[in-house]
């Protein structure tokens, strides 16, 4: 198994190139089940998630083609995925796929609404919190499917097609929001989704269904309505950039100091994680091609947030932010509220020397002079870089084990470090 090694202390300087969002391209492939048509995506990052959702789909009868390299084009342009869901020949989703990519369970949706049926797997525990899919089939059956689970799957039926209705999600959710609004396409009639999550990847898979044919109106919003239509077409759209591998980049430069430029990111997609980094001293400056963040000199103030559903901080942001408070120069508090237990980055954050008190929802995280590198591993994505983001500033050596999890949503993260000085290497083996 690789593992990355850090020595910290560098600081970081020069430009990294934002990839498209693991987030929103997920969702944008399964889209692809909607239409016999082709569907191409441009800007997609290469990412473990995105292979195992090529496999995933590939089960389903999908076929996908990446396009080879163009004449100028780098390693910095993402892929273009042209998939084809001509042909469905299965509408089963099974355990040992689903269970790997919780994401994957949202196929239920185009099938349901394409084919009448769907057997999909529950998706089961995660290293973050229970994640349950309660929303989700209930969305589904809102539309008109009649729901079985049978032997761990999740059977949606409807013979006759969905019906548009009413959804009104009792809590936000990312996934529940997908997939109401990518089954009520397809579906007889109008649809409202109320309480829709507003993440800006929902109003990006909105935009790309509407190129498509779809008649979606207020992605983005808390109130989504979804006039159905017969059939999908083919569409070519491109991935909107990814908002927490900027904010995650961020957070790098203002732990290392130094100044960084982040290509193609959209400040506008994390006002809220920027306002954040301003609190604690960073100098946060957006211009039209991307986002210059610095940190020159001063310490880091603490800071006190609450994570929440867009606009509000992004959980996804939530392990790299206390990785940065780990230094700061006082006392900062963070309050989890979107998932209940994503703190596996604690235990390993004080192997580094840092300071944290867990209470429930809520962590207390005493700043430190210094943080002295060590043997580290995550249990999941967003835990592992904050490992790596505190290593950047730790004293001597940091190994990061388990690097599958960071490969999973970050497209060659110890290159984009290492180009802008970090001295970061991948171990392999
Ligand atoms: N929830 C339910 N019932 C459901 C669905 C969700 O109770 O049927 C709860 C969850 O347990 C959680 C809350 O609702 O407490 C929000 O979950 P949500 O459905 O919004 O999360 P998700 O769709 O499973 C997506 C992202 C996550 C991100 C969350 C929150 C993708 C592929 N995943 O997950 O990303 O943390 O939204 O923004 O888009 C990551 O990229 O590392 C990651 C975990």
């Amino acid at each position: 198994m690789d593992r990355i090694r850090i020595v910290g202390g560098q600081r970081l300087s020069g430009t990294i190139p934002i990839s498209g969002a693991k987030n929103a391209t997920l969702p944008l492939m399964i889209a692809s089940l909607l239409t016999e048509e082709t569907l191409t995506l441009d800007n997609v990052p290469r990412l473990a998630d995105v292979v195992l959702l090529q496999r995933i789909l590939g089960n389903h009868g999908v076929d996908i083609m990446v396009s080879g390299k163009r004449s100028g084009m780098t390693a910095d342009h993402g892929q273009t995925l042209h998939i084809s869901a001509a042909n469905i020949v299965d509408t089963t989703a099974p355990y040992e796929l689903v269970s790997k990519m919780r994401a994957s369970f949202w196929v239920i949706a185009p099938l349901v609404a394409r084919m009448g049926q769907a057997r999909v797997s529950m998706p089961g525990g995660c290293a973050i919190g229970t994640r349950p899919v309660d929303l989700l089939i209930m969305a589904i059956e809102r539309l008109g499917a009649k729901i079985d689970i049978d032997g761990g799957y999740v059977v949606a039926q409807a013979p006759k097609g969905l019906k548009g209705a009413e959804i009104a999600f009792p809590k936000v959710t990312v996934g529940g929001t997908h997939t109401a609004m990518m089954a009520a396409t397809l579906a007889d009639g109008t649809t409202v989704i109320e309480n829709a999550a507003r993440e800006p990847e929902i109003a990006d898979v909105a935009d790309c269904l509407n190129k498509m044919g779809a008649r979606i109106s207020g992605a983005g919003t808390s109130r989504i309505v979804v006039e159905g239509v017969a059939k999908l077409n083919g569409a070519r759209h491109a991935v909107l950039p990814d908002r927490i591998e900027t904010g995650t980049y961020a957070m790098a430069v203002a732990m290392a100091g130094g100044d960084i430029f982040l290509q193609n990111a959209r400040p506008e997609l994390l006002q809220a994680a920027l306002d954040v980094l301003v609190e604690t001293g960073a100098t946060v400056a957006p211009t039209n091609r991307g986002i210059r963040v610095a940190r020159n000199g001063a310490g880091l103030a603490p800071v006190d947030v609450t994570t929440a559903p867009f606009p509000a901080f992004p959980t996804d942001l939530q392990a790299q932010l206390m990785a940065l408070m780990t230094r700061a120069h006082g006392t900062s508090r963070i309050t989890e509220t979107v998932f209940e237990n994503r703190f596996m980055h604690v235990q390993e954050l004080a192997r580094l020397g840092a300071r944290i008190q867990l209470e429930g929802e809520r962590a207390t995280i005493e700043g430190v002079e210094r943080l002295k590198g060590a043997q580290v591993m995550a249990t999941d994505l967003r835990a592992s870089v904050s490992l790596v983001i505190a290593a950047l500033a730790a004293e001597g050596e940091t190994i990061v084990n388990r690097v599958y999890h960071l490969d999973r949503g970050f497209e060659r993260l110890e290159e984009k470090l290492a180009r802008c000085g970090a001295a970061i290497e991948r171990l392999s083996g």
